[in-house]
C-alpha cells in the first residue's frame, strides 16, 4: 500500500486537490509567462534595432577613413536601389562621402562563425585602390584575451588598412582570395596575418571579408557610376 494511500485511511477526510483545477491553473500561469515574453520581445525589438543603427552608423565613419556623410543602398544582382525603395531585394550597403561629396568607399556587412558563435562586423571597402580599408567588430562571442583580440589587437586591424581586394579581369570575382595565414607568415597583401593563440576567430575574419568581397565588389564596381552620384 502506498503512503499516499495509508494516509488517506488514517484521515479519510483529507481534501483531494482536484486535477482540472491544478491544469487550469498551470495553464494560466504557462499563459502568463508566455504573453510576458512576447511584450518584452515586442518592447524591447524597436530599441534593439535603434542601438544596432546607432552602432552601424558610427561604424561606418571608423572603417571609410575620411567619410562625413552617407547614404544606405541595397545591392543585389537585380540592380542598386535606394534602401528606402519599397520591397528593394538584396544586402544593405553603406557608400560613404566626403566633405565634398566624393565616394570614399562603401561599408559593408559580413558575418561567420568563429570559435565560439557568429562574429559579425562592418567593413570598408575602397573601390578606387581596390581593397579594405578597416573593420569594427559588430557582434561576438569569443573568449576573452584569445578570439576576443580580433577586435582590439592593433596588429591584427593592421591587416585591413589597405587589405588587397582586387578585381580579377572579367571583375566576376577577387583575383586573390583573402585568406589567414599563421602568425608571422603573411608574404601577401590579401593574406591576413592570424593572432597567435586565436587562428580560428582570425580565419573567421578573412573568410567572411572573401565570401562578402566575392559576391559584393563586383557588384559595386558594376554600379560605381550610380553610387558616385547617389549622394545627398
Ligand atoms: C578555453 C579555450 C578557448 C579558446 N578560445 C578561442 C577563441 O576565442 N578563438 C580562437 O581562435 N581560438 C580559441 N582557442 C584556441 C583554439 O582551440 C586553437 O588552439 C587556436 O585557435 C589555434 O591557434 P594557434 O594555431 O595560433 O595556436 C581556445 C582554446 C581554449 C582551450
Amino acid at each position: 500500500m502506498s503512503s499516499t494511500d495509508q494516509a488517506q485511511l488514517q484521515n479519510p477526510l483529507q481534501p483531494q486537490t482536484p486535477s482540472f483545477a491544478m491544469l487550469r491553473t498551470l495553464g494560466g500561469i504557462a499563459m502568463l509567462a508566455g504573453f510576458l515574453v512576447v511584450m518584452v520581445f515586442q518592447w524591447t525589438k524597436p530599441i534593439i534595432e535603434e542601438n544596432k543603427r546607432i552602432a552601424i552608423e558610427k561604424a561606418i565613419f571608423k572603417v571609410v577613413p575620411g567619410a562625413a556623410s552617407r547614404k544606405n543602398f541595397v545591392l543585389s544582382a537585380a540592380g542598386l536601389f535606394p534602401a528606402e525603395t519599397p520591397d528593394a531585394q538584396g544586402e544593405t550597403i553603406y557608400a560613404a562621402y566626403d566633405a565634398n561629396g566624393e565616394l570614399q568607399g562603401v561599408a559593408l556587412e559580413a558575418a561567420a562563425t568563429g570559435y565560439q558563435d557568429v562574429i559579425r562586423i562592418l567593413y570598408g571597402y575602397s573601390p578606387a585602390c581596390q581593397c579594405v580599408t578597416g573593420i569594427k567588430v559588430l557582434k561576438m562571442a569569443e573568449t576573452p584575451g584569445l578570439g576576443y583580440k580580433i577586435a582590439f589587437d592593433p596588429a591584427f586591424l593592421e591587416n585591413f588598412v589597405a587589405l588587397d581586394g582586387k578585381l580579377n579581369n572579367d571583375k566576376s570575382g577577387l583575383e586573390n582570395n583573402i585568406v589567414a595565414v599563421k602568425h608571422g607568415n603573411k608574404s601577401q597583401p590579401w593574406q591576413v596575418d592570424s593572432i597567435s593563440g586565436a587562428t580560428i576567430s582570425s580565419k573567421a575574419i578573412a573568410r567572411m571579408i572573401n565570401d562578402s568581397g566575392q559576391r559584393m565588389f563586383p557588384l559595386i564596381a558594376k554600379h560605381l557610376s550610380e553610387m558616385q552620384g547617389g549622394r545627398e
